[in-house]
């Protein structure tokens, strides 16, 4: 048994920002995937897409997922304090990758309404997936095709929709702890 939590979730949902916190409730590391990649490669995730395309970034991704899982290649994550990881929205497409995450920790499904997850994934402009001519339709194309993937790769879900990070992060503290079962807006908090 590990108490490690792997935050998965599409573009906006709110990962890195919830798990931060979620991070401190439970006096566990934060660690964000897209940060390991950028540290890395020495370049924003938009400059990676630029310049070598995604088959690259995903290889990146698959490589920081396997350092993680192996407990290699990166500062303090050998300490004994538990990790909250949070991924890209895409680290669960590559069937190697969902191995990877379970093995790392729980897996934790962050969600919430289309149109919150739009308006956040859009407000940055730091997303080249959606740096497109119609960004909307391309946003509900990734959303429609991937609904699947993260349910069936997930341990729990939590519906952040309605909700603030905080109770958020207090949301998926209680459904990991076992005090909620399917989880959403409409539970007490
Ligand atoms: C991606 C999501 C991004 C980042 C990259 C690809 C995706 O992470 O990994 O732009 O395929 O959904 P966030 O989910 O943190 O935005």
């Amino acid at each position: 048994m590990h108490d490690n939590i792997v935050l998965i979730g599409f573009m906006g949902c709110g990962k890195s920002s919830i798990g931060r916190r979620l991070a401190t409730r439970l006096g566990h590391r934060f660690l964000d995937c897209d940060d390991l990649i950028t540290e890395r490669a020495g370049k924003s995730i938009s400059a990676i897409f630029a310049d070598e395309g995604e088959e690259y970034f995903r290889n990146l991704e698959t490589e920081a997922l396997t350092d993680l899982r192996d407990r290699r290649n990166m500062r303090g994550i050998s300490d004994s304090r538990g990790i909250v990881l949070a991924t890209g929205g895409g680290a669960v497409l590559r069937p190697q990758n969902r191995d990877l995450l379970h093995d790392i920790g729980t897996v934790v499904w962050l969600h919430a309404d289309a149109d919150t997850l739009f308006e956040r994934a859009t407000r940055s402009g730091k997303r080249p997936l959606l740096e497109v001519e119609n960004p909307r339709t391309t946003f509900n194309a990734l959303l429609e095709s991937r609904l699947g993937i993260y349910e069936s790769s997930s341990d729990h879900r939590v519906d952040a929709s309605g909700l603030s990070h905080d109770q958020t992060s207090e949301l998926i503290f209680r459904t990991i702890s076992g005090h909620s079962g399917e989880s959403s807006a409409a539970d007490p908090v």
